[in-house]
């Protein structure tokens, strides 16, 4: 197979291995495959590799990612596991099920990749690649499917490539995917909930919990038809909602706001963030969460938020911001 530049195709093994950490150490973006789909993956603690991550699958909208690691051992200092929790791991991992925990409150993933939200979707493959690359690297690894935004889950390196080429740094070809489908996920941040299904049949899961799983059945349009993202109010957001007011567009802040700015901001005397004083969205994308949390924490009752160019990050910045501005209810 062969690729253009910028996108190094290599059989997944043990050099290619450790080539593939040492691009995810540097901020790179690696496909991988796993059990379920191939993965488009990034250290999930590097804020603005998983911005370019975004970028590449040119996503219109921040979705919450799963960070892969290696066991259990690795999932630990990420999410707080319950009962539940641990009899499900302990059942299904490694193996095509995804959990969504309580993030826990040192947990080191970047606010993007979690789209600010308080709970974490992780998963161990069974993928001998995968934990492979996952052990080389030795940290969390986010990973959404490799492929564009609207496009069917690859599971072959070729279907990587027809999507991705020149948009990521290497692909591991390590053959089909075993399973082909998405993994299942449940969520255990209340009644267990299956978000999406997948690998895992339900019954299985439900045979270990020894109770039938919740099932909310609301879809997004904007990714995969099988995506189930948003579920009950009260349970789970789907995207992250600030306790301040938002005021969209804004080119002069007003008395009592604290500013969001992009780019170079007006003078102002009140609490000001920048989400990129250069104008990048790369670096927009990276400190979205991160500074609508601290305007939050600053006690700032309205920000103002300056205008957002809408082109590539911007879209997604844009959307996420929409979302923040709408009225709660
Ligand atoms: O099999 C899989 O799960 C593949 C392989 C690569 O591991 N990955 C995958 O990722 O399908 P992605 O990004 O295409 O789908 C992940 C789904 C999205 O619908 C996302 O909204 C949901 O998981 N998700 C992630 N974190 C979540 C959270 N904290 N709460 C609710 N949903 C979450
Ligand atoms: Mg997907």
């Amino acid at each position: 197979m062969t690729a253009e530049p910028g996108t190094r195709v290599l059989k997944a093994d043990p050099a290619a291995i450790s080539a593939a950490a040492a691009a995810l150490r540097q901020g790179g973006l690696v496909a991988f495959p796993t059990e379920t789909v191939y993965g488009l993956g990034a250290d999930a603690c590097h804020g603005e590799a998983i911005a370019r991550l975004y970028a590449a699958k040119g996503r219109p909208a921040f979705n919450p990612l799963i960070a892969h690691v290696a066991d259990i051992d690795a999932a630990r200092p990420l999410a707080v596991f319950d009962a539940e929790a641990e009899k499900l791991a302990a059942a299904f991992w490694p193996g095509p099920l995804t959990l969504v925990l309580p993030k826990r409150p040192d947990c080191p993933v970047a606010a993007l990749a979690l789209a600010g939200l308080d709970s974490i979707a992780i998963r161990v493959p069974s993928d001998k690649t995968a934990r492979a690359l996952l052990a080389a690297f030795g940290g969390p690894v986010v990973a959404p499917s490799a492929n564009r935004s609207g496009h069917v889950s690859p599971t072959s390196a070729a279907h990587v490539l027809a999507d991705l080429r020149g948009r990521i740094d290497l692909i591991l070809d390590g053959g089909d995917c075993a399973v082909g489908v998405e993994s299942t996920i449940v969520a255990l941040l209340g009644a267990p909930t299956l978000l999406r299904p997948g690998g895992l049949p339900r019954e299985e899961i439900e045979c270990v919990l020894g109770h039938a799983l919740a099932m909310p059945a609301v879809t997004d349009a904007d990714d995969a038809p099988q995506k189930l993202e948003v579920i009950a109010p009260g349970m789970l957001a789907s995207h992250y909602a600030p306790k301040a007011r938002v005021r969209l567009d804004a080119t002069t802040p007003r008395a009592g706001e604290a500013l969001l700015a992009f780019g170079a901001a007006p003078k102002f005397d009140g609490i000001t963030l920048n989400l990129s004083p250069r104008g990048d969205l790369i670096e927009a994308a990276t400190n979205l969460f991160s500074h609508l949390r601290a305007l939050d924490a600053s006690g700032a009752t309205s920000s103002a938020v300056m205008p957002v160019p809408h082109e590539g990050l911007g879209d997604a910045i844009n959307d996420r911001l929409a979302r923040a501005a709408a009225p709660k209810s």
